[in-house]
């Protein structure tokens, strides 16, 4: 843990996350024979050999596959011409051709193809093997066997084939190369600094890259886009002459199977070509494009693409040129489509200088309302990336309607590891749950597909925006580390538990975890699970309620203010009185939102009596004596929830506390999560504080009566040291 890249600065060390040295103790201390050619096959060798260095197993690399004999299958004793017979090694790792004479061997039958990055692993005889058909399946099944760990040497086990259910699974940065006066080095960055860039020039820090490389390629991610959606003035030019800032970071991350991608300016042409429209139609916009595109491909053969933000929140588009979103991610999509690239359009296209005493216009409404008459329209290379919910990553919301919509489109989904709006990396929040929830809604019902399978049966994408940086743990908050990990794993495949994705996270970055025989072991793993399996709805439960959403602070988007967006131009609204409060998106009497979803959502959203609980202020506005399917009026589940948040984080601050004599746990990263649970407590209290007193005061309604004793909570206080009173019932709420 902790332990440097190759640094000389201990300022600079970086932390391992997921692939300490202990990680590939099992692997590597066995006999490893690599089967295969080519970079990303060079890849797995000298991480195959860097494993058997510290762990004193050894690696042989037949780099011209066919070298094999044919006869040589596990349990064989050699050749006879002095090469070792299959049976000599633990582990085989075969590519293709090479991989053919132990394909029977391994009880894996030749059935198909396993696809450009799938693998198959099998274990039988004592040899465990992998095989793939393409270098990146190799890659991707050797991380396999790390995570393993001495499970891949035990007990025998049948083949099993592995593919990534999106062939692209991809983070967009949004680093700035420039220090932005307002979002900085990095928009809604919250570690630190850029990895790619630091004040106006790439950073250089190559270590730290290839490192980054290392951990994205280990839990499945093939695709990063290195600079902001909203391109500034310096960003526009990563596209012409400062492309080769934008090489040199592909160079770095090719070889771990990773395709770097470029967020352009949509008026590029007038920006850097000198002409007087980008006018998506006019042939010498084309042109640009076209030539542009090619140059950017004789410098980056492999390059995957650009991402466009377009007619968004003040950046250019198509609309100002009386054209259509099709027309302008199809100008793209022809430019890059001779080369193999795909245009990454984004959805997020809304009105953000909406009046607020317009209670007809529904921000929730704009991606759909912009996008579905568009389905068909768009090029097969185009892909269409639209936010998992209809407004901002908020920490509830209902699945975007546009991902049902749109049969004959491409779609990427879109989600946000950066916790702009779930605590911005000072607050566990750990986001496999909610990622996890949405790609297994199925918009048209039980039998109907999921999200994640939509989007894969459209040849789409997963994308989040990137929660990594310049800081030392890699995200600020040393656990924010398991977003990054879990958004790869459950991009590779979506059917995973997100639970027992944060127990693989938990294991292979807590090494101290596995003394499994010692009590503290368990008590860290117990720990750490405790801490984040329930981290996003401790975060939801004491933040804005029931899916109305925002009520953070205007701009920097932290700790509460429930009427900081109220009466402005953004749209996100929730119209409290004194009567109730919530957002009326039905079709009968509101904006009629709930009529973009189809059946059964769209009558389960628009009845008062269906609509889920969660959800209830997002689709409704109600009085707050409403009744919940809890047994609870809204106004109880708003105080009860804020309670119970607090309780919560102040139970995992304690739990954090406890593990520290154990000394499993790097002191620096002890130090860091103690200091960021002392924040996210305070800001608990202060959003609890807050909200429940709003409401107590909108509405006039008191707290009620403990269940428990009849007693009247608020008369039988307890203060405690931090300030806060306890109730001395046995409901055990913490006043404010
Ligand atoms: C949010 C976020 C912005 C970001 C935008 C986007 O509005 O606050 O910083 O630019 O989303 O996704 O483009």
């Amino acid at each position: 843990m902790g332990k440097p890249v190759t640094t000389s600065d201990p300022a600079d060390e970086v932390h391992d996350a997921w692939l300490p040295s202990e990680s590939f103790r099992a692997l590597g201390a066995r006999r490893v024979l690599v089967r295969g050619g080519g970079t990303l096959v060079e890849t797995v060798v000298r991480e195959a050999e860097a494993a058997c260095e510290r762990h004193g197993g050894s690696v042989r690399h037949q780099a011209h596959g066919d070298r094999a004999p044919a006869d040589s299958v596990p349990g064989d004793g050699g050749s006879g011409d002095g090469t070792p017979g299959d049976g000599a090694f633990d582990l085989i790792l075969a590519l293709g051709r090479a991989a053919a004479p132990s394909w029977a061997a391994a009880g894996i039958e030749r059935d198909g193809t396993l696809g450009a990055e799938g693998y198959a692993l099998a274990r039988r005889g004592g040899v465990t093997v992998v095989l793939a058909d393409e270098p990146a399946g190799l890659l991707y099944g050797f991380f396999h066997v790390v995570r393993l760990g001495e499970a891949a040497f035990a007990d025998a086990f049948a083949a099993q084939r592995h593919e990534p259910a999106l062939r692209e699974r991809m983070l967009d940065h949004w680093d700035n190369v420039d220090v932005h006066p307002v979002t900085r080095q990095v928009e809604r960055g919250y570690s630190g600094g850029s990895i790619f860039w630091r004040d106006g020039v790439a950073r250089g820090d190559h270590d730290r890259v290839r490192a980054y490389a290392r951990l994205l390629a280990a839990c499945g991610i093939n695709a990063v886009a290195v600079n902001n959606v909203n391109v500034h003035a310096t960003e526009t030019r990563l596209l012409t002459d400062r492309l080769g800032d934008v090489a040199a970071i592909a160079d770095l991350l090719r070889p771990y199977g990773i395709r770097v991608h470029l967020s352009v300016n949509f008026a590029s042409p007038v920006a850097l070509g000198g002409l007087p429209t980008a006018d998506p139609l006019d042939e010498a916009v084309r042109s640009w494009w076209a030539e542009t595109t090619r140059r950017v491909y004789a410098s980056i053969p492999d390059f995957g693409g650009y991402v466009v933000k377009a007619d968004s929140e003040g950046q250019p588009g198509p609309f100002g040129y009386g054209r259509s979103h099709a027309e302008g991610a199809n100008l793209l999509a022809e430019a890059l489509a001779p080369f193999g690239g795909t245009v990454h359009w984004r959805a997020f296209v809304y009105d953000h200088r909406q009046d607020w005493r317009d209670r007809s216009t529904d921000r929730a409404r704009a991606a759909y309302d912009h996008f579905t008459p568009l389905d068909g329209l768009f090029r097969q290379n185009a892909v269409l990336q639209a936010k998992y919910g209809p407004m901002d990553f908020q920490a509830r919301e209902p699945v975007s309607p546009v991902l049902a919509a749109m049969p004959a489109t491409r779609l990427a989904v879109e989600f946000q590891a950066t916790q702009e709006y779930t605590g911005q990396q000072w607050h566990v929040c750990y986001l496999g749950p909610l990622w996890s929830e949405v790609l297994g809604f199925r918009p048209w019902g039980p039998d109907g597909r999921t999200v994640a399978e939509v989007a894969a049966a459209s040849g789409g994408a997963l994308v989040a925006v990137s929660n990594a940086g310049a800081d030392r743990f890699w995200t600020g908050h040393p656990l924010a580390q398991a977003n990054l990990y879990a958004f790869g794993r459950l991009a590779w495949d979506p059917r995973l538990d997100p639970i027992a994705v944060l127990d693989e996270w938990i294991t292979l970055t807590f090494p101290g975890c596995s003394s499994a025989q010692s009590e503290a072991g368990e008590r860290l793993r117990g720990t750490l699970h405790a801490m984040m399996d329930e981290s996003w709805r401790t975060y939801e439960q004491y933040t804005a309620p029931l899916g109305v959403g925002f009520m953070v602070r205007p701009g920097h988007h932290y700790g509460p203010d429930v009427d900081g967006y109220e009466y402005t131009s953004w749209g996100t609204y929730h119209f409290a009185d004194r009567d109730g409060l919530g957002v009326d998106r039905t079709r009968a009497t509101g904006t009629g939102f709930t009529g973009q979803y189809p059946k059964p959502w769209s009558d389960t959203y628009e009845s008062l009596d269906q609509c889920p609980d969660e959800l209830l202020l997002f689709f409704h506005h109600v009085p707050y004596t409403h009744l919940l399917h809890n047994g609870s009026t809204v106004i109880q589940h708003i105080y009860d929830t804020h309670f119970s948040g607090v309780e919560r984080v102040a139970r995992m601050r304690l739990a954090w506390e406890q593990i520290e004599a154990d000394g499993l746990v790097d002191r620096d990263l002890f130090a860091r999560v103690r200091d960021r649970l002392d924040e996210q407590l305070r800001c608990a209290r202060e959003w609890r504080d807050q909200i429940n007193t709003y409401f107590h005061r909108k509405s006039g309604i008191s707290y009620q009566r403990c269940a428990d004793t009849g007693a009247c909570c608020a008369e039988e206080r307890r203060p405690d040291e931090n300030g806060a009173s306890h109730c001395r019932c046995r409901c055990r709420r913490i006043f404010f």
